[in-house]
């Protein structure tokens, strides 16, 4: 396994790679990697000839509040974990290559990055959206492959790819979760026992909404209702918002259908989570 930590010599390796005819597939994450991410990267080896893992804590999608000076960082236990799940090339660049001096451009996913999370997080999806368009640049991959868990993210990123025209197939990997429902991130180390001990609620929540659905009922109101009285009703939660969506539009549904994903937001203490689910047969939740 190769590691390539500036953007010139990853441009010209992707080049090399191209011309002798390999499918790239590039999985971006921040680092600190979990069992979530290596799903991914397993999701890319399987369908491409070279995996590239890019590992980048990128500034511009944090807020002035949020947590980029203490996001967890270990880039040598990520690089084993690479070589393990089978990745080809680490591209771990630092952030005065990936953002030149007089950096002044932006990609702005209108609608879709408003709403959600978006509403909380202002430019958040900018920057994801400015980040993963510069990666998609250096590394030009065939396939790029993103987590249902993030599942806006996913979307908006779909819809980017869709408008701009780029030439890159966007594949979603579905949540891994912890054996008591909890879906992974590098955030639940921040968690305290208690918090730990109350977080797999959001899970017991969307499922139990899947269950309401699957037995007939479809109206949003109600079962967003229910979603968000079991989660209040954990001390330590308080919810930011819980939303159905389209899983692809990220339109609101006024009923419940198939592809509908229902998305929340919660923080436990100072650390905020996030999770979705997808009713029916869309969305790959695992
Ligand atoms: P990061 O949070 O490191 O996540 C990298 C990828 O792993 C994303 O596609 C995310 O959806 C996926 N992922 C995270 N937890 C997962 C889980 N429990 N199950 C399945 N997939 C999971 O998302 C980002 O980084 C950044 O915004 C990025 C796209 C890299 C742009 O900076």
């Amino acid at each position: 396994m190769e590691i390539i930590r500036t953007v010139g010599e990853m441009k010209e390796r992707a080049r090399a790679l191209r011309a002798s005819g390999a499918v790239i597939g590039l999985v971006p994450t921040m680092g600190y990697l979990h069992e979530g991410h290596l799903t991914l990267v397993r999701t890319a080896r399987e369908l491409a000839d070279s995996v590239v893992v890019s590992i980048f804590v990128n500034p511009t999608q944090f807020g002035p509040s949020e947590d980029l000076a203490t996001y967890p960082r270990d880039l040598e236990r990520d690089v084993a974990l690479l070589e393990d799940a089978g990745a080809d090339i680490v591209f771990a660049p630092e952030a005065p290559d990936v953002y030149p001096r007089g950096f002044a451009t932006v990609v702005h996913v209108q609608r879709l990055g408003e709403k959600l999370c978006g509403a909380f997080r202002p430019g958040h999806f900018d920057g994801v959206c400015t980040v993963v368009a510069k990666l998609f640049e250096v590394v030009r991959p065939d396939l790029s492959v993103f987590g249902q868990k993030d599942g806006q993210q996913a979307a908006i990123i779909e819809r980017m790819v869709e408008d701009l025209g780029m030439d890159v197939q966007v594949i979603r990997g579905p949540t891994v979760r912890e054996p008591d429902g909890l879906a992974l991130s590098s955030r639940n180390g921040y968690l305290s026992d208690e918090e730990r001990a109350e977080a797999p609620v959001l899970h017991a929540a969307l499922e139990h909404a899947r269950s309401l659905y699957d037995s007939g009922e479809t109206d949003t109101a109600r079962v967003l209702g229910e979603v968000r009285a079991m989660i209040e009703a954990k001390p330590h939660a308080e919810v930011q918002y819980v939303s159905a969506v389209d899983w692809k539009s990220l339109d609101d549904v006024a009923e419940l259908r198939a592809g509908t994903m229902l998305a929340l937001a919660v923080f436990f203490g100072k650390t905020r989570l996030i999770d979705n689910l997808v009713l029916g047969e869309a969305g790959g939740e695992g």
